[in-house]
């Protein structure tokens, strides 16, 4: 798996506290790794960092991002061989409430561990975790390539556009012929169990299921590039591994998509329909004429990833779907079964990635 890149080594991981970064601690402790983590504390009540058990399992830090100092005091300490930056304020709605916030802790945030990489004096291959949301949006029906202009409509989305930018200056600037390799990573609406978030489709379904509610559906027609979780994780993964193998010059230090196949493009009130196929219930139209702008349409384009990496979506929609309600509705009554279920889950998506034919699950 993932050519062993992984095993013994040490992996400095930013935001595991959070959703996709518990996720992405857990397969790498699978993989062999030795991880040091850093992040405020987990930002929901149920967390999957807690249910996990990851605070006993890695080296962790309770830290802010937004503080240069620990932040380079952090990466000195830990001397890592991987980073892997998903720290972030990263609600969308939220970022209307606390745009400075949202900057600070994006922007500046990146600029801080962009820094620290700088005094590494050894190998060091980072994945900066930014969103589709980076474009500038035009609504159009296909998908976004990695050269299309970047934009963002409100704070959150732009302040990933400017992490991108700070990324590719840092790298023309700083990296050129330096030991470090830094890439960023461009991933759509991750869905899988374990995300608590407040204002994120999945998470309102299991909350109002879970109280035999009505699914609260506020943007109904919102097309969205729905995907597992797993699935970005195995491009950052793949993409790390690889760019610590790549000769420079290093074409694979630059910007990723990874999203899922065409199939998986649905409205959300598809994403409802499918998950109330595994778990019964209602939903209602909550549409606000006054909610703030999201924009409707959203795709991505995978091709780079295709060309360069051989890497490839596993799950299908349908899939991805069953996976992320069978672990709420497993998990619901036996809370304590999250670690072995998720590693079932992960062990499920390897082996049919290496049914696939893959080369990250067949290296
Ligand atoms: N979930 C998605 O659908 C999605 C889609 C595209 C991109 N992303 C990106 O993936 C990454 C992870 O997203 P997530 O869904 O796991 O988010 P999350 O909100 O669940 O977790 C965010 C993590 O960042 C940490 N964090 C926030 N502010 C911090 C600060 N000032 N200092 C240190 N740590 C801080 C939190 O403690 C938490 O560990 C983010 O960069 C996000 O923008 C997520």
């Amino acid at each position: 798996m993932f050519s062993d890149a992984f095993r013994h080594k040490t992996v400095w991981l930013s935001g595991h506290t959070g959703f996709k970064g518990a996720w992405l601690a857990h397969w790498l402790l699978a993989l062999g790794a030795k991880v040091r983590a850093f992040a405020l504390e987990p930002p929901t009540r149920p967390a999957l960092f807690d249910m996990l058990g990851l605070a006993t399992r890695l080296d962790h830090q309770i830290a802010d991002i937004r503080d240069a100092a620990a932040v380079k005091k952090s990466i000195d300490q830990t001397q890592p061989d991987f980073v892997f930056h998903l720290a972030a304020q990263a609600i969308l709605r939220t970022s209307y409430d606390q745009p400075e916030e949202t900057y600070a802790t994006n922007v500046m945030g990146t600029i801080h561990l962009l820094q620290a990489l700088r005094a590494l004096r050894k190998p060091c291959a980072a994945v900066i975790v930014t969103t589709d949301k980076c474009y500038e949006n035009r609504e159009w029906i296909h998908g976004y390539r990695e050269e299309d202009p970047l934009g963002g409509y409100d704070p959150y989305s732009s302040s990933k556009a400017a992490a991108e930018i700070a990324v590719a200056a840092w790298r023309r600037s700083f990296f050129a012929g330096h030991s470090v390799r830094a890439a960023t990573a461009r991933a759509g609406n991750v869905i899988g169990g374990g995300d608590w978030a407040k204002d994120r489709i999945v998470p309102d379904c299991i909350r109002a299921l879970q109280s035999n509610q009505p699914i609260p559906v506020r943007n109904k027609s919102a097309t969205r590039p729905w995907q597992h979780v797993l699935e970005p994780l195995s491009g950052y993964l793949w993409l790390a591994a690889r760019l610590a193998q790549a000769p420079a010059p290093d074409p694979l230090a630059s910007a990723f998509n990874f999203g899922p196949g065409h199939e998986s493009n649905r409205t959300v009130v598809q994403l409802v329909g499918e998950v109330l196929k595994h778990w019964p219930g209602k939903w209602e139209d909550r549409s606000d004429p006054k909610a703030v702008h999201e924009a409707r349409l959203l795709q991505l384009t995978t091709d780079k990833a295709h060309a360069l990496l051989g890497w490839s979506p596993v799950w299908t929609f349908p899939t991805a779907i069953e996976q992320t309600v069978a672990w709420y509705r497993e998990t619901s009554n036996r809370p304590q079964a999250a670690a072995a279920l998720t590693s079932s889950q992960i062990e499920r998506y390897q082996a049919d990635a290496a049914k696939a034919g893959l080369p990250w699950a067949v290296i």
